[in-house]
């Protein structure tokens, strides 16, 4: 079954297909730093047969934090802990990654004022963010740099620069939240430009063998927001930057999306297609046969299972005992199955 094929993106060799998309779990304190929890938690979907693991956002700043209580990777004290974190999981056979965010807007912890491309709220509940400067997009393009050094000195396998679900980068790509009037702002080029000198600055930094993933929200699902067609023109202006796209949608503007499993993957479909780049599928799916349509018919390269993961972090190794497929088990596991 293609599920449990390999799969290689550079130099990063996954034992299968599946991923377990990143998830805040809000478990940290407030310094940031990875716990007793963290370890399990991640530790324990290595166990349970898991492909490929990105590491839920981790902030690289202490208000580009989704949260008070976010993992960060704003400063060199992080390593040690992530570091850990990264041998408990590779121990057990896992790839893992670490996503990049900066929350922008999205911010709702502690540390001062969110900022944004432009001074609008997410909604009535959310702080009035501030405009940023063009010295402060270059400020926060230097933290992107900087995070992706820390994440390669901790030892991650692959780095996800989080660009969906309305974070500050998904917040210069839509029109919705991007007003601005300078070379950051109107045309699909200019507010792609943040992004673009986000993935360059990474790059100088970032090893060559080692694949960067970009994580897109491919529609606001509002009228005049970002469509899955301007998304595909923002990949391309980016794609010599990005090894592999994680296509989401949805969280810039609060609105309506219709859910149904696998409601994404046509996105993603598209997107392979038409940028002619390796994507994840994401997106209520559970089933393993969903899995392998998507893979078979190369809507994806690769499919994330979240809330499933969390459910069920044995999920792999129960499918291929159900499929009758030879994968390798934990020693210590291989009397259950
Ligand atoms: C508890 C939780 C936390 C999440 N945190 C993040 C996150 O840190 N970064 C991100 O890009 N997506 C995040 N997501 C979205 C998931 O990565 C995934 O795209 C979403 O859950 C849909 O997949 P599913 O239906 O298989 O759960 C989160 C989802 C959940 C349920």
């Amino acid at each position: 079954m293609k599920t449990f094929e390999e799969y290689s993106i550079k130099s990063l060799k996954l034992k299968n297909r599946i991923v377990m998309p990143p998830m805040c779990m809000y478990s940290a304190d407030n310094s940031g730093n990875v716990n007793d929890f963290h370890i399990n938690h991640y530790t324990t979907r290595s166990l349970g047969g898991v492909g490929f693991i990105i590491v839920e956002s981790t902030g690289i700043t202490p208000n580009g934090r989704i949260s008070d209580n976010d993992l960060g990777i704003w400063d060199d004290k992080h390593i040690e802990g992530l570091k850990t974190l990264v041998q408990g999981v590779k121990k057990y056979g896992a790839k893992i990654g670490i996503q990049l965010n900066h929350a922008g807007r999205k911010y709702l912890g502690s540390s001062g004022q969110p900022l944004a491309p432009s001074a609008v709220s997410y909604d009535e509940k959310y702080k009035l963010p501030k405009e940023l400067t063009k010295l402060e997009i270059k400020e926060i393009i230097l933290k992107f740099k900087e995070a992706a050094v820390r994440a390669d000195k901790a030892g991650f396998d692959a780095i996800e620069i989080h660009a969906a679900h309305g974070y500050l980068i998904d917040q210069f790509l839509s029109p919705l939240s991007n007003l601005r009037q300078d070379g950051y702002g109107k045309t699909t080029e200019n507010r792609a430009r943040f992004l673009k000198e986000i993935l360059v600055a990474v790059k100088e930094v970032w090893p060559k063998g080692k694949p960067i993933s970009l994580r897109v929200s491919a529609e606001d699902y509002k009228k005049g927001g970002m469509s899955t067609k301007e998304m595909v023109q923002i990949i391309n202006i980016v794609k010599e930057y990005v090894d592999v796209v994680h296509v989401s949608s949805g969280g810039l503007v609060p609105a309506h999306i219709n859910l149904y499993p696998g409601y994404q993957v046509n996105f993603s479909e598209t997107i392979k297609r038409e940028c002619n780049i390796p994507t994840i599928a994401v997106g209520l799916i559970t089933e393993i046969d969903m899995v392998e349509e998507i893979l078979s018919n190369r809507r994806a390269d690769l499919v994330a299972l979240g809330r499933e993961l969390l459910r069920n972090p044995f999920w792999v190794l129960n499918k291929a005992k159900e499929k009758n497929i030879d994968i390798e088990l934990p020693e210590q596991y291989k009397r259950a199955f």
